[in-house]
C-alpha cells in the first residue's frame, strides 16, 4: 500500500462512532435516516444521488475522488458508502479493498456504468455489499440503501451489545487480545450462566483463579459467595473438615460443631484449586456431593442438601494422573464437563505489552506514584523472556520495577538480570588465560553441582534426585571434578 493510503488507514482506525448530526450538504434537522458517503467523479451523478437520498432523510457527504472519500471515512463512520468503480485517481476496487482492510463490516454499494458487469461481479467477490448499474432505478437504489443501512445498524448494535456485555461481565481486570485469550473470554461468557462444572487447566500463574472468579461474577450466583479452597496447601484431614464441616466431638479437637465450605458456598461457587493434590478418599467424597448434591458433616448422621457450582483448577495433567491411578476416573469425567485450557504466557507473547501496561498502571496507583512508562529497550526482553511463572511472574517483575523506579521511565536497569540476560552469561573463552572450552565447561559443572549440594545440605541422595540423575552418576562427577564433600547438616532450602 502507498504511503498516503497507509496514513489514511491509520486515520480510519482512529475514527470514532458517528453521532447522527447533520454533515456535509444536508440541511435536515430531523434525526438522520443514516449516513451515506457518495464517491463519484461525475458532479451530475453526485448531485442527483445526493438530492434523492436527502429527500429520504439521509445525511449525505460527497467526494469526487477515491482519496477524498477515504479521508472522509477516516474521520467518521458511515452506514453506507456508494462507490463508483471508475474514479480518476484510484480504481474503485482499490478503494474498496482499502476500506475493507480496516472496516471489514462497512457496507459498500458499487456503482458501475453499462457494460462493466464483469467488474461488478469482481466487486461482489471482493466484498462489496451490492452493486447498482447506471442509469439506476431510483426505487431499487433506495431499497438497496435502506437494506444496507438496516444491516449496518444491526451490526453496530451487536458490537455495542458485546462492548456492554464485556463491561457488565467484569472482564476489565482481565487483559488479553491474543486469539487464545479471546476464545477464553467467549467461552467464559458462554459457560458462566449455566450451572455446569468447569475444569480450568494451565500452568501456574496463567490466571486460573482470575478466570474462575470471572465465571462466578458473570453467573446468576454473583451475589452469593465465591469460596476458594486450596487442596494443595491444606493438610488432608483438615481439608475434609474444612469442606464438609464437622459435628462436636467428631474428632479430638472438634470441641464445637462447624459448618463446611460446601454450606458456605450454598447457591454460590466453590473453587477447588489444585484438585490434583487431593487424596483419593477426599476425591470420592467430592464425587458424592457432585452426584447427589448432598453430604454429611464429619461425624454427623444428617444429610445436608446444597446447591453449589464447582469450578476446579489444576496445573498438573489430570488425565495422566487418571492413567497412573492417582486420580479417580469418574471424578475426572464429572469435573471435565467443560474444560478451559489457559495457555502459558510464552504462547501468547502479543499479550505481554498489554499486561505490562496494565500492571504499570496498577502498581503506579497502588504505590501512589505518578504514571510509569516502559522504555522500548526494556519492553524487548520482557516480550522475549520465557516466563516460566507466567502472568504472576510478569506481574511481580513490574511491581518490583515500579517500586524501585525513581522517575517516570522504566528501563532495563530495573529488570532482573535473568530476564535481561545479564549475569547468566556463559564465561567467555579468553585465549590469554589459556582456558580451554572443556576447562570452562568443567568449571561450570563444578559450580552447578556445589550449588545444588549446598541447597540440599550436602545430602548427595537428595541432590541426585533434584538433578534427576542416578546417585552413582552424581558420585562419579563429584570424584572426577574433585569436589570436596562437606559434612552433612540438616539445612534445607
Ligand atoms: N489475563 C490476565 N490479566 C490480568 N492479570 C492477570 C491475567 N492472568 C493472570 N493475572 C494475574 O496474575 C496473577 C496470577 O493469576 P492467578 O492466581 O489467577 O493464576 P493461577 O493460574 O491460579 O496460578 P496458580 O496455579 O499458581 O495458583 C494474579 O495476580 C492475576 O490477577
Ligand atoms: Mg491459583
Amino acid at each position: 500500500m502507498s504511503e498516503v493510503a497507509m496514513s489514511e488507514v491509520e486515520g480510519i482506525s482512529r475514527r470514532s462512532p458517528s453521532p447522527s448530526t447533520s454533515q456535509g450538504t444536508s440541511q435536515s434537522t430531523a434525526p438522520s435516516a443514516g449516513r451515506i458517503l457518495i464517491i463519484d467523479d461525475e458532479a451530475e451523478i453526485r448531485e442527483s444521488l445526493e438530492t434523492l437520498l436527502q429527500l429520504e432523510g439521509y445525511t449525505v457527504v460527497v467526494a469526487g475522488t477515491g482519496r477524498e472519500g477515504l479521508a472522509h471515512i477516516g474521520e467518521r463512520a458511515f452506514d453506507v458508502v456508494l462507490l463508483d468503480l471508475a474514479l480518476p485517481d484510484k480504481n474503485g476496487m482499490d478503494v474498496l479493498s482499502e476500506i475493507r482492510l480496516v472496516h471489514p463490516q462497512q457496507a459498500v454499494i458499487m456503482i458501475t456504468a453499462y457494460g462493466t458487469v464483469e467488474n461488478a461481479v469482481r466487486a461482489m467477490q471482493s466484498g462489496a455489499t451490492n452493486f447498482i448499474q447506471k442509469p439506476w432505478d431510483n426505487e431499487k437504489l433506495l431499497a438497496d440503501v435502506r437494506a444496507a443501512v438496516a444491516r449496518q445498524k444491526a451490526e453496530e448494535e451487536n458490537i455495542q451489545l458485546k462492548r456492554a456485555l464485556k463491561q457488565r461481565y467484569n472482564f476489565e481486570n482481565i487483559v488479553g487480545k491474543s486469539e487464545p485469550m479471546l476464545k477464553i473470554f467467549d467461552l467464559v461468557a458462554q459457560v458462566a450462566p449455566s450451572r455446569s462444572t468447569v475444569l480450568l487447566q494451565g500452568e501456574s500463574g496463567t490466571g486460573k483463579e482470575l478466570i474462575a472468579k470471572a465465571i462466578h461474577l458473570n453467573s446468576t450466583r454473583r451475589d452469593r459467595p465465591f469460596v476458594p479452597v486450596n487442596s494443595g496447601s491444606t493438610p488432608p484431614d483438615l481439608l475434609e473438615s474444612t469442606l464438609f464441616g464437622h459435628v462436636k466431638g467428631a474428632f479430638t479437637s472438634a470441641v464445637s460443631s462447624k459448618k463446611g465450605l460446601f454450606e458456605v458456598a450454598d447457591r454460590g461457587t466453590l473453587f477447588l484449586d489444585e484438585i490434583g493434590t487431593m487424596s483419593m478418599d477426599t476425591q470420592s467424597k467430592i464425587l458424592r456431593v457432585l452426584q447427589d448434591r448432598k453430604f454429611m458433616h464429619l461425624g454427623g448422621v444428617q444429610e445436608i442438601q446444597v446447591d453449589v457450582r464447582i469450578i476446579a483448577a489444576t496445573n498438573v495433567d489430570l488425565r495422566q494422573m487418571v492413567k497412573e491411578g492417582r486420580f479417580r476416573e469418574d471424578l475426572f469425567y464429572r469435573l471435565n464437563v467443560i474444560s478451559l485450557d489457559l495457555p502459558p504466557l510464552r504462547q501468547r507473547r502479543e499479550d505481554i505489552p498489554l499486561l505490562v501496561q496494565h500492571f504499570l498502571h496498577k502498581y503506579s496507583e497502588e504505590n501512589e506514584r505518578p504514571p510509569r512508562r516502559i522504555t522500548t529497550e526494556a519492553l524487548r526482553p520482557l516480550v522475549g523472556y520465557s516466563w516460566p511463572g507466567n502472568v504472576r511472574e510478569l506481574e511481580n517483575t513490574i511491581e518490583r520495577a515500579v517500586v524501585l523506579s525513581s522517575d517516570s521511565d522504566i528501563g532495563v536497569d530495573l529488570l532482573p538480570d535473568h530476564i535481561v540476560g545479564r549475569g547468566t552469561s556463559v564465561p567467555t573463552l579468553d585465549a590469554s588465560t589459556g582456558a580451554t572450552l572443556f576447562g570452562i565447561m568443567e568449571d561450570c559443572e563444578r559450580r552447578i553441582i556445589i550449588d545444588m549440594l549446598e541447597k540440599c545440605g550436602w545430602n548427595q541422595t537428595e541432590a541426585a534426585e533434584r538433578f534427576h540423575v542416578p546417585l552413582s552418576t552424581l558420585n562419579q562427577k563429584i570424584k572426577r571434578l574433585a569436589i570436596e564433600i562437606k559434612k552433612k547438616n540438616n539445612h534445607r532450602e
